[in-house]
């Protein structure tokens, strides 16, 4: 079977020796999640008014699977022409239809689009696992349920926007370009396109280049709800095609996530214009362990927060903060959880840690880790096999680290996770805020005090406690100074999408 790619040679659970003993040697039976219902086109062209059409230059470019770096569909090159026609058709869109349906029918669309990502979870969820290389856990059980729920929340706002911003007169932008990252392709489509339809915009996306599937499967669905043609356009390519919609004359908003150099540019662009923009940058999340914390539940959360989807989420909790009286003993458990840990094929269920998303990505991750062994912090990595082909990368510590190391400092997006131990509170807060980044952090405490205290004191958009990385639509995101600005999900998430008066 081509999936039965070479799994990691332990196993944490089934048997009390085998939960003790990491080094039993005992395996998983491999367990990959079937492809045979997957639909997808050898060549996708571009969704443009409501249709799929070809790119103007001809030129198309292909999508592999990180995971064995075979070719899955060629996708087409949006170049500037292609933006003209999907801006022209949804500012059309706007003018004569999207704006000036009523309310309570735009919702009705919204919740149908709900519904068909939930009747073809399964084939998203496979179709994102093979274009992106999560594992299949994450893409089954996170990012189709939160996208589908995206959309459920949304279209419940289109019709109550007068009672989400009360004394306010509310109307749409216009047309909003969004541009969107490869780390949770699906899950970024749904965080950008269900709000802004919901407050009566239209749209143009673009997904990442190592990426696209997920959201030419949704331009599908859009299809088949019935959407007018031109309320939602989605077109393909690189950096440049990107470009194109942030320069666009006729676009009202831009809404961005991906790096922070990219989005430092987008602002650049926007100056001077009155387009209206939201980015969602970079991060580099503290998760702060003290002494009264419950332990083992702290180093699951760990492991959670950089190493399952392989450190690529903006809110990853790169840098782990262990008070000094626990730390030898956190970092034993850690050891012992990493070496637990499965790397390998995203379409195995058993599988924690999947492929990294590109070789570019690859190459990046590697440069961190030749940069942290250089600057002094002690390297240390899980023992697990990682198949021969593909893009793999085992997770990874930088013990003894310190404020001033690159790798502390900078997002590196893989699963590379530093370790730095601290005394006081007050030592602590000054370190985890000592970065450009303020996207997220993660408190672990038995304390309610000191929780409400560490949330009151980090500059970080969202703090955790007792927990990681856990999203719900109802609840804002978005980060402080390089994080970005604006805020996704939730009410909040909606003020993006409209003007008020
Ligand atoms: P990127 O920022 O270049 O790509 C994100 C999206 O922006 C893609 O759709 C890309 O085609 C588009 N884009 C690229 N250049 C553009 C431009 N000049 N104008 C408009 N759109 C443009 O991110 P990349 O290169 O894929 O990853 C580099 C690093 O960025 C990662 O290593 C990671 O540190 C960070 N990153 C952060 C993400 C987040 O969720 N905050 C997501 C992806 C990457
Ligand atoms: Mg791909």
């Amino acid at each position: 079977m081509e999936n039965k790619l070479k799994t990691s040679k332990n196993g944490s659970a089934g048997s009390k020796k085998a939960a003790l003993d990491f080094s039993s040697g005992w395996n998983y039976d491999p367990s990959p999640e079937s492809k045979d219902h997957i639909r997808l086109e050898k060549k996708y062209g571009l969704f443009i008014n409501g249709e799929f059409v070809k790119p103007s230059s001809g030129k198309y470019f292909g999508t592999i699977n990180p995971a064995n770096e075979e070719h899955l569909a060629q996708v087409a090159l949006a170049e500037e022409k292609d933006v003209n026609d999907a801006v022209k058709a949804a500012r059309t869109a706007y003018n004569k239809v999207w704006s000036k349906m009523p309310a309570a029918e735009r919702g009705k669309y919204l919740y149908r689009i709900a519904r068909m990502i939930q009747e073809r979870s399964r084939e998203l969820a496979v179709i994102e696992s093979m274009d992106g290389g999560k594992p299949i856990r994450e893409s089954r059980d996170v990012d189709v349920p939160l996208a589908a729920a995206h959309f459920f929340y949304y279209a419940g706002w289109a019709d109550k926007l007068d009672y989400a911003f009360p004394n306010r007169k509310v109307s749409p932008l216009g047309v909003a370009g969004q541009i969107i990252p490869w780390n949770f392709p699906l899950l970024m489509a749904a965080w950008k396109i269900a709000p802004a339809l919901a407050a009566g915009n239209t749209v143009v996306l673009k997904p990442a280049e190592t990426t696209p599937l997920t959201a030419l499967k949704l331009a599908e669905i859009i299809r088949d709800a019935g959407l007018p043609p031109g309320v939602v356009n989605i077109i393909t390519g690189a950096g440049k095609t990107g470009a194109s919609i942030v320069n666009h004359k006729d676009i009202n908003k831009i809404a961005f996530t991906g790096s922070t150099d990219v989005g430092k540019l987008i602002q650049r662009a926007v100056a001077g214009t009155d387009k209206k923009v939201t980015l969602e940058l970079g991060g580099k999340a503290a998760n702060i362990i003290f002494e009264d914390a419950p332990l083992d539940q702290a180093v699951e959360g760990i492991i959670n927060g950089i190493f399952f989807n392989q450190g690529h989420v903006c809110c990853a909790g790169s840098r782990l903060f262990i008070q000094e009286s626990v730390a030898a003993k956190v970092i034993r458990k850690l050891k012992a959880r990493m070496e637990s840990l499965i790397v390998g094929d995203p379409l195995d269920k058993n599988t924690d840690i999947g492929a990294i998303n590109s070789k570019m990505q690859l190459e990046k991750i590697r440069e961190y880790i030749g940069i942290g062994k250089n600057e002094g912090a002690e390297f240390y990595e899980s023992s697990c096999s990682i198949p021969s082909k593909g893009y793999f990368c085992r997770p990874t510590l930088f013990l003894n680290a310190s404020q001033s190391h690159r790798v502390v400092q900078e997002e590196i997006f893989g699963p590379v996770l530093t370790v730095q131990t601290f005394r006081t509170v007050e030592e602590v807060i000054e370190k985890a805020n000592n970065t450009p980044y303020g996207l997220s952090a993660g408190v672990w405490t038995d304390k309610g005090s000191k929780i409400f205290n560490m949330m009151s004191k980090m500059r970080a958009g969202v703090v955790w406690a007792n927990t990681f990385n856990k999203f719900d639509p109802t609840s804002p995101f978005g980060g402080y100074k390089e994080s970005g600005y604006g805020r996704e999900g939730g009410l909040h998430g909606l003020m993006g999408y409209v003007n008020l008066k």
